[in-house]
């Protein structure tokens, strides 16, 4: 056993650790005040490779294993929380159902596209099924040649920028999770329309919307996985998406440490830097000990998927402890900034917001403790 990235993990690290400071750090703090993410910002992690981090080398994707993404998300979470949510959504919950479900067919017509930054988006929470995932009503009823869908869904990050929604759907008149199928749809198939855009408390550049379906068709070859294998293939997508969601985190987390260490070298309060004070050094070891437990975690987790091995629990530990941390890191950054760290003009405060949802989306800690303990009681 040992602990160290390899060499290609250590060159990804570095190089988007460099892309990040010069590129989206100076960028940051405009694009959470005005909320948006520039074209050509998107263009430059576009010839990066960042959209098809993930994807098989053939379908023009960079291949990289799951704990190189967790390093390249870190890296970017870092320096944009809201930035590295969209690459995160999309080259885990938006773009997996496609390569590990679709037909060759629609991973040739779909992957590349996507790799080259087409952002895809992915559809399973509804007004009433959110944690209950399996509670969706948006219908899927099967044609000569293909499917018809009627719904809605909502909170769909990079549901505006999408070119491509992965979309969760049950046959009429059906409940439980038996009989929902996954779908790939593209953007600007009839009856597919944005309904509304959230106004969020933060990741404020990325986007998050709710969509209607209305008669919206499907061909046959745009189902992903077998009729019937689609609450499978969404919750797979999902263990995948929260080793992400757990590096998110910990990028945020790592901002509040490196940004308070900074500042309570340099505030001096009863006639010395504040980082002398005990008080402030142990908020400074809480938070340094909790980020490492739980990105050494999330290397595990990370690592299982590698091996091919199951990681539902690993990656639901992963989330919850790194969430978590990062959300008390970011208490702790606001505090140790005292007043300042209550004003825009100190980065702690959008990480403060930022953190927030973490503990909310792609499951939330309530799920993630219930997902542990449901396998810990088989286990045991
Ligand atoms: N992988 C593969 N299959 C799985 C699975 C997994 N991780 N988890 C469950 N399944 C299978 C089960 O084996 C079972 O299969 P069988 O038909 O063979 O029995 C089936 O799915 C049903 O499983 P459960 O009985 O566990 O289902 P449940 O209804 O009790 O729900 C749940 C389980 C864990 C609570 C699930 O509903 C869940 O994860 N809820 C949270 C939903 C969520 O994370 N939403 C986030 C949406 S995306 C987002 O946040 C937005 C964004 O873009 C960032």
């Amino acid at each position: 056993m040992h602990f160290d990235l390899d060499e290609n993990q250590t060159m990804f690290r570095d190089m988007v650790r460099d892309f990040a400071r010069k590129e989206i750090m100076p960028l940051a703090h405009r694009m959470d005040q005005e909320a948006m993410i520039p074209a050509d910002l998107i263009a430059k992690m576009r010839d990066n490779g960042f959209f098809g981090l993930t994807f098989p080398q053939e379908y023009g994707g960079l291949g990289v294993d799951t704990i190189t993404y967790a390093v390249v998300i870190e890296e970017l979470s870092r320096a944009s929380a809201g930035l590295s949510v969209m690459l995160t959504v999309h080259n885990s919950v938006g773009s997996y159902p496609v390569a590990m479900y679709g037909s060759e067919a629609a991973r040739r017509a779909f992957l590349p596209r996507m790799a080259a930054g087409e952002i895809a988006a992915f559809c399973i929470t509804e007004p009433n099924a959110g944690s209950d995932a399996a509670a969706l009503v948006t219908s899927a009823r099967r044609t000569a040649d293909g499917w018809v869908l009627n719904g809605g869904k909502v909170f769909v990050t990079n549901g505006e920028r999408a070119a491509f929604y992965v979309v969760l759907a049950r046959t009429p008149g059906t409940t439980g999770h038996k009989d929902i199928h996954a779908f790939i749809v593209e953007r600007g198939a009839p009856g597919l329309t944005i309904a509304k855009k959230e106004d969020k408390m933060g990741l404020r550049c990325s986007d998050t919307v709710a969509i209607n379906l209305e008669d919206v068709q499907v061909p046959a070859a745009n189902l992903l996985g077998k009729e019937g294998d689609g609450f499978r293939v969404a919750m797979s997508a999902l263990d995948g998406g929260r080793i992400g969601i757990a590096f998110q985190a910990l990028g945020i987390g790592r901002a509040c440490l490196e940004d308070a260490v900074r500042y309570a070298k340099t505030r001096e309060q009863f006639g010395k830097p504040i980082a002398s004070l005990s008080v402030i050094q142990g908020m400074i070891a809480d938070m340094g000990a909790e980020l490492e437990a739980a990105r050494t975690l999330g290397y595990k987790a990370a690592w299982l998927k590698d091996q091919g091995r199951p990681h539902t629990k690993e990656a639901a530990m992963a989330k919850i402890l790194a969430t978590e941390a990062a959300w008390r890191a970011a208490d702790c950054a606001v505090q140790i900034h005292g007043g300042y760290g209550y004003c825009k003009e100190y980065d702690v405060e959008r990480y403060y917001r930022d953190v927030r949802v973490t503990r909310i989306y792609e499951g939330t800690s309530e799920i993630q403790r219930l997902v542990i303990a449901r396998k810990i009681l088989e286990e045991y």
